[in-house]
């Protein structure tokens, strides 16, 4: 076992426990968007940041993938971390500006303007999508191709993989593609609109999950 300190509260995990378990553990919400807790942590989309308090000294680290360990002092919420969050909700929502999810956390965390270039990528590489088809179902049909601004999810040669077991996880698991903001026009990539959860369009053609479908359809890789 471990013992660390979480936003001034002393707290015991079993070693190899994360920082964003230790915290959820206590009920300390920390916001996600490339971490599920039955998939391997990827690091990706750094919303999780955590301070990191040595001495006089911090750091900003990403909690899904930093370890508990003994005498560790953790805050949560604080300016930096607070401010951090929202530059990176801003660099997510320029790739991604028609995300809901994204949308409503710009929302929630009091984002008003996205400062960098906007260039619609619908996918913010976090890469869940592609841990759920090696992980969970073994297919490994999906894959990250491409090296830097290139870089992007897809399939060998661009054709349905034959590994691919039609499970549809990969679109289930996307935390941007699930559901579409409906805004008519973006205000500076923000929509500032409804935060109204229900679906925006059904599905026709499947079997009648009624999962609701983003701007590009429901896609199964
Ligand atoms: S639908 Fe195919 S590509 Fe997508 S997760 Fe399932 S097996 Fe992988
Ligand atoms: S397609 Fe969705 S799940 Fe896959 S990497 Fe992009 S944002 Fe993540
Ligand atoms: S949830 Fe930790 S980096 Fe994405």
């Amino acid at each position: 076992m471990v013992e660390l300190t979480i936003d001034g509260v002393r707290t015991t995990v079993p070693r190899g426990t994360t920082v964003l378990e230790a915290a959820r553990s206590m009920g300390i919400v920390i916001p996600t968007l490339c971490y599920d807790p039955g998939l391997t942590p990827y690091g990706a989309c750094r919303l999780c940041i955590v301070e990191v308090v040595k001495g006089k000294r911090s750091s900003l680290e990403a909690s899904c993938t930093l370890p508990a360990f003994d005498g560790q002092v953790i805050v949560t919420n604080s300016e930096r971390v607070k401010k951090a969050r929202k530059i990176i909700i801003e660099l997510l929502l320029s790739t991604c500006p028609t995300s809901k999810k994204l949308q409503d956390l710009a929302s929630n965390f009091g984002v008003n303007e996205v400062r960098f270039k906007i260039k619609d990528k619908g996918c913010i590489l976090c890469g869940l999508c592609v841990r759920y088809c090696k992980e969970q179902m073994q297919s490994g049909g999906i894959g990250f191709v491409g090296r830097g601004t290139s870089r992007r999810v897809g399939t060998a040669f661009g054709d349905t993989p034959d590994e691919c077991r039609n499970c549809g996880g990969c679109e289930w698991i996307c935390p941007v593609c699930e559901r579409a903001c409906t805004a008519d026009s973006l205000m500076n990539g923000l929509c500032g609109g409804c935060q109204n959860y229900a679906p925006v369009e059904t599905c026709t053609v499947c079997i009648g999950c009624s999962e609701s479908v983003g701007a590009r359809g429901h896609k199964v890789y």
